[in-house]
């Protein structure tokens, strides 16, 4: 049995928590595709070219463990823009969602470019400053130093950059279900995109 799962949104909507929990739930593998452009983000902070540092990615990579500031989070952004990056990073995630046992991935392009026949599709989205202020609350629970007011521009600047590239720009597909989890607690935000998963699992079967 296959089944995908397309989990897109913008920066900090929830999309982890609820892509993590729906996997759970299903009994499905779980891939967080911002992860890979995070870790060539970092490779190219280190020093390396970005078409390079997406073609020589490897597992140990993804591992490092560093990858949720918002110095690489800007640094993933700026990467993600770049065509030939993207490229190399497909297959990888194609093969993933065909997995065997099901697959929910979690990123901007899923629903549309990745997997645009994955058989469930949600947008999850919040206002920017409410996404702000969790992500806020994320970062600061880790000990890193950013006030709400720079967390609130990483989360503008990265919107507008994913939503404003060329090539695979974050937009919610024409048959993905929206979830704004603005006014709900992780408890329902999780329900409810179960529920929708579970709509489209029973047409599917
Ligand atoms: O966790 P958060 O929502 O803040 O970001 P992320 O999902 O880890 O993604 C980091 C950056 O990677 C995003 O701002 C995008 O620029 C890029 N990205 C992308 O272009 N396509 C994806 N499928 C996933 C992430």
């Amino acid at each position: 049995m296959t089944f995908c799962v397309a989990i897109d949104g913008p920066a900090a909507a929830g999309k982890g928590t609820i892509s993590k929990a729906v996997a759970a739930h299903f009994g499905f593998a779980h891939l967080d595709t911002g992860l890979l452009y995070r870790a060539v983000g970092k490779r190219v902070l280190d020093g390396l070219d970005p078409v390079e540092a997406a073609q020589t990615l490897t597992a140990q990579d993804l591992d490092a463990g560093d990858l949720r500031t918002s110095a690489v989070a800007q640094a993933a952004s700026k990467v993600a823009v770049i065509a030939d990056v993207r490229a190399a990073l497909v297959a990888f995630q194609r093969d993933f969602a065909r997995r065997e046992g099901g697959a929910v991935l979690d990123g901007r392009d899923i629903g549309t470019v990745i997997c645009p026949d994955a058989d469930a599709k949600l947008f999850v989205t919040a206002s920017a400053e409410t996404r702000a202020a969790r992500r806020f609350k994320e970062l600061s629970g880790k000990g890193q130093p950013d006030t709400y007011d720079q967390v609130l521009a990483d989360v503008k600047a990265r919107d507008a950059r994913d939503a404003g590239r060329a090539e695979a720009p974050m937009v919610a597909a024409d048959d993905a279900a929206l979830l704004d989890t603005s006014t709900l607690s992780i408890e329902e935000a999780v329900a409810q995109a179960i529920a929708l998963v579970e709509q489209s699992r029973s047409g599917a079967l």
